[in-house]
């Protein structure tokens, strides 16, 4: 017996106010276009999810999809050829209700460090060249409030030994003298440093080697813990991210087509494009299987399908996909998806059985590791 679809409703008041004092940030249909020289492109395509008081939300998906756009919009730091062009924006911050598209200079740049924090792709070289890292602790710092040199650098000297740095050396150090991995580690903190209640990390373990990605994993999942932020972590990679994330969300082509539970999506994905994802993770027998790619292109935002975007790289496609607009449905609690052909989906994954585990938290035991192993990565 199949169960017929029901539209979940939403925690949040039509107009995108957060109503569930839980949710820290409710973004609502959010419309995000890049203008060109050959015309706009829409990179995110309606995105509406809640961020939970101290959850972390893993946003996963192929270069392109629209990842780092979004990640920005939650900053309002988008550059200056994209626009935001519908939806809502708005965070719960001490209390008060916040709608980010409309925040005066003055509280969108307390906000920004305050409120939220970001840790950007590719920011290894981020920190400023000729300057101490605690000189950018005491900047960072200043720029937001006054406390004096020896508070600052007290909550510095926590906040690296939280990230497993050894906080004497690594203070005295310019950014050239440290490790990519340290200065990730290091933006990590720096990040921390003013409280935020978000913290937004954008493929924060890409670039370095396999070794330190799980050990800055393990670092973000004992912050999290201690310090309760809550966190959106932007990954392409769907088992790093299965290691610190309760819920993930799939985004493709703009949209975001599958939201849910970390076990679900893992055990149950209802989206074939999820399932693709989960299907290109290298298995954990240990043994090296090359990493099986997505079938078919990557969608082309200027000329994208009509029906659903993925309908071409889709192996359960009917006639309906290609024409139909397709809505988000719950499928369980707490999991949708954008997906006409969901129970064909997860019946074939339980007929194929082709993954059994879930890579979580195998082989990142953090109590395996002395802190002397981080000193030398990157
Ligand atoms: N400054 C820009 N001007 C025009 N188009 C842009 C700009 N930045 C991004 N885009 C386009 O917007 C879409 C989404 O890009 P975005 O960087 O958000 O994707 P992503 O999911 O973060 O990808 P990646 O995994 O490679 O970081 C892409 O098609 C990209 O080409
Ligand atoms: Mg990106």
């Amino acid at each position: 017996m199949t169960t017929e679809p029901v539209i979940r409703p939403a925690a949040v008041s039509p107009d995108g106010t957060p109503s569930d004092p839980g949710v820290i940030l409710a973004v609502r249909d959010l419309q995000i276009a890049y203008r060109t020289a050959r015309g706009s492109i829409l990179a995110v395509r309606g995105a509406t999810f809640d961020l939970h008081r101290g959850e972390s939300l893993a946003l996963i998906g192929e270069s392109g999809s629209g990842k780092t756009t979004l990640g920005l919009a939650l900053m309002r730091l988008l550059p200056r050829a994209a626009q935001v062009i519908g939806g809502s924006l708005r965070y719960r911050w001490k209390g008060d209700e916040v709608d980010l598209l409309t925040l005066d200079p003055e509280r969108l740049r307390r906000f920004r460090g305050e409120a939220c924090a970001m840790v950007f792709q590719g920011a290894q070289n981020a920190l400023n060249p000729v300057l101490t890292i605690r000189d950018q602790f005491i900047d960072t710092d200043r720029a937001h409030r006054r406390r004096s040199t020896r508070q600052i650098l007290e909550q510095a000297r926590e906040l690296l030994q939280m990230v497993q740095l050894e906080p004497e050396r690594v203070l005295r150090a310019y950014p050239h003298e440290l490790s990519g991995g340290m200065r990730q580690r290091v933006l990590i903190a720096l990040g921390l440093l003013l409280d935020p209640e978000v913290l937004i990390l954008d493929e924060p373990t890409t670039a370095l080697d396999i070794l330190t990605q799980r050990a800055i994993i393990d670092v973000l999942r004992r912050l999290k813990e201690r310090l309760g932020f809550a966190m959106l972590f932007i990954s392409h990679d769907l088992s790093l991210a299965a290691e610190l994330a309760d819920r993930v969300a799939t985004m493709y082509a703009g949209r975001i087509v599958e939201l849910g539970p970390v076990d679900d999506i893992f055990y149950r994905p209802a989206h074939p494009y999820t399932r693709a994802l989960l299907d290109a993770v290298p298995t954990l027998s240990g043994e090296t299987e090359a990493l099986r790619s997505i079938p078919g292109s990557p969608p082309d935002l200027r000329n994208l399908p009509p029906g659903c975007p993925f309908h071409p790289r889709c192996a359960v496609a009917i006639e309906r996909c290609r024409v139909e607009e397709i809505p988000t449905v719950a499928v369980s609690p707490g999991q949708t998806v954008a997906c006409l052909r969901w129970q064909e989906v997860r019946r074939d994954r339980r007929q194929g059985g082709q993954r059994t585990e879930r890579p979580d938290r195998l082989g990142t035991d953090g109590a395996s590791r002395t802190p002397g192993e981080t000193e030398g990565e990157g």
